[in-house]
Parts: C-alpha cells; structure tokens; sequence
C-alpha cells in the first residue's frame, strides 16, 4: 500500500484531501501532482462569488516544503437514501436552479458525474447535505473566459445530461 498521509479523508486518482480540523480541509499537490493548485483556488473562488454550490474555498496554505494546500470547507455527506422522495426532488430542483446559475455567470462543473472507465462511487464529487446539494472537486471546471463560447457551450450541454442522469440515480432508490 502506498504511504498515507495522516489525518487522509480520500486519495482519489487525482489528490489526497485530509482532514485538518472539524471545519477544514486541505486538498493536497506536491510536486507530482499535475493538476494546479492556482486555477483550481481562482475557479473555486469564482463559482463562491455566484452562489453557495460549491464548497467554499478558504485559503492557500502549505503542509511542508514539497506540499501546497487548498484549504476549503468541510463538509459531511449524508446518505439519499434516508430522506424522502418529495426532499429528494426539491433538493434537485435547487440543485438545478445553481447550477443553471453558475451556468450563465460563465462556470461549468464539468465533474458531476465520473467516467465510466474512472473506478469509484459515479457522483462522488456531489454531496448531500442537511441544507442541500453540494458540489465538491472544480479541478476539471472551466470559465467562459478561459475556454470561448463554443466549448462553454458544448460543456454546459453535457453538463445538463449528467444533472439529468443524477437525477434518475436519485430518484430511483
Ligand atoms: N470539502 C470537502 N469536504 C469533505 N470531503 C472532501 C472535500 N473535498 C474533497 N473531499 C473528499 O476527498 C475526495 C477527493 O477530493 P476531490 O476534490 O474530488 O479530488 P479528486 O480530484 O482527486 O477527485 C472527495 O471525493 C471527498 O471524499
Ligand atoms: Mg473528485
């Protein structure tokens, strides 16, 4: 087994995130990471100005010499499955309406759903929490600015698709 961090809530294929206190997390890159710590902080920070989808993003901080630091806000999934379908469906309307929002400033998720090739839970950068969904991981997120209209686009479509997907695989449990 490979060496872990202490203190590791999830060493996904990308980043370790670890626990630092009961509010706080820090998603780590070191040197080996080729994801960027820079664009993923100022995506986050930006989606954060729109509306509260996704998980707030704190401060830039490091571990030690070779590991820097997303620190963002904690937050603790609950399961679906205890809540009631009418909870459910109003949840997802919510949901749907930020997303739609975050949509029209220029910000697409792009990761609701994982690839089918990816192994994992298939929506685990989407939390349920007791005010609602939440999204988590903007490493793969793009800006209108940065990307141009036809992209964005063709992103926000298969965006709409997964929401749609989403919303089957909650509803049908
Ligand atoms: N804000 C957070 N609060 C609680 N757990 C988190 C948070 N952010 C990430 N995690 C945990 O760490 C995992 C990996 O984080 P993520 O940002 O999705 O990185 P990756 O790019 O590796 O998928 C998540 O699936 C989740 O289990
Ligand atoms: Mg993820």
């Amino acid at each position: 087994m490979k060496k872990r961090y202490p203190r590791t809530l999830s060493s996904g294929a990308n980043n370790t995130v670890i626990a630092l206190n009961e509010t706080e997390v820090g998603k780590l890159y070191t040197d080996d990471t080729r994801s960027d710590i820079g664009s993923e902080a100022e995506k986050m920070k930006f989606a954060n100005t729109i509306n509260s989808l996704i998980v707030k993003f704190l401060r830039l901080d490091e571990l030690n010499d070779n590991t820097e630091m997303l620190v963002m806000e904690r937050i603790y999934p609950m399961d679906f499955r205890a809540y009631e379908y009418e909870k459910r469906e109003l949840w997802l309307e919510i949901l749907e309406d930020e997303l739609k929002e975050l949509h029209k400033a220029g910000f697409v998720h792009r990761d609701l759903r994982r690839p089918s090739d990816v192994v994992g839970l298939k929506f685990d950068n989407v939390f349920l929490t007791n005010t609602g969904f939440r999204l988590i991981d903007v490493g793969i997120s793009a800006l209108k600015t940065q990307v141009g209209e036809k992209l964005f686009a063709r992103y926000v479509t298969q965006e709409l698709q997964e929401f749609e997907e989403l919303r089957t695989f909650i509803l049908e449990r």
